[in-house]
């Protein structure tokens, strides 16, 4: 995204290393809003807090994952930077850790403002407040990301995008 793009609503998911959540959750978001037939109001995109997979495809797993669902992971992971703070309207981080990094990197109120836990729009899970990282895990922490993510795009889009 080259400048901040006038009329249209901007949206940056955020996880550690942008090849399993945040890729996942952008393509999930992107799918809603084709559905809805919207596609022209947004602009979605993810990035990463580190750098270790910048240029990569998402994980192996979430995409054989996605795939079965009926996705197609093919974000090329990216690092964070200072710019993204203004030029997207919401930055939706996956967890806890995730979150007061991006608090620590914003630079002023009205980014720190753009900043949500994408977890907060959880409605499936009882009592959970986060995306956590599958990276380590194995394949049911893959499946258990894919279900959350689902369902809280879903919701972020009916609560606040609709
Ligand atoms: P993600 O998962 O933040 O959901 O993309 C991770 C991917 C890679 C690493 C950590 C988390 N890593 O340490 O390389």
């Amino acid at each position: 995204m080259a400048d901040k793009e006038i009329n249209k609503t901007s949206i940056l998911f955020v996880c550690l290393g942008n090849i399993c959540r945040s890729p996942a959750a952008q393509e999930v978001m992107q799918q809603i809003i084709i559905f809805h037939k919207r596609v022209d109001d947004f602009i979605i995109d993810s990035c990463g807090i580190g750098a270790w997979h910048i240029g990569n495809l998402p994980d192996k797993r979430m995409r054989m994952l996605g795939k079965k669902r009926g996705y197609n992971f093919t974000h090329l992971a990216r690092q964070l930077t200072k710019e993204d703070f203004s030029k997207f309207d919401f930055i939706l981080g996956m967890d806890d850790e995730i979150i007061t990094i991006l608090y620590n990197k914003a630079k002023t109120k009205e980014e720190k403002d753009k900043i949500i836990p994408l977890g907060q729009y959880i409605t499936k899970f009882d009592k959970q407040s986060e995306i956590p990282d599958p990276y380590y895990g194995n394949e049911e922490d893959f499946v258990f990301a894919l279900d959350l993510l689902e369902d809280a795009c879903e919701e972020f889009y009916d609560k606040v995008l609709k």
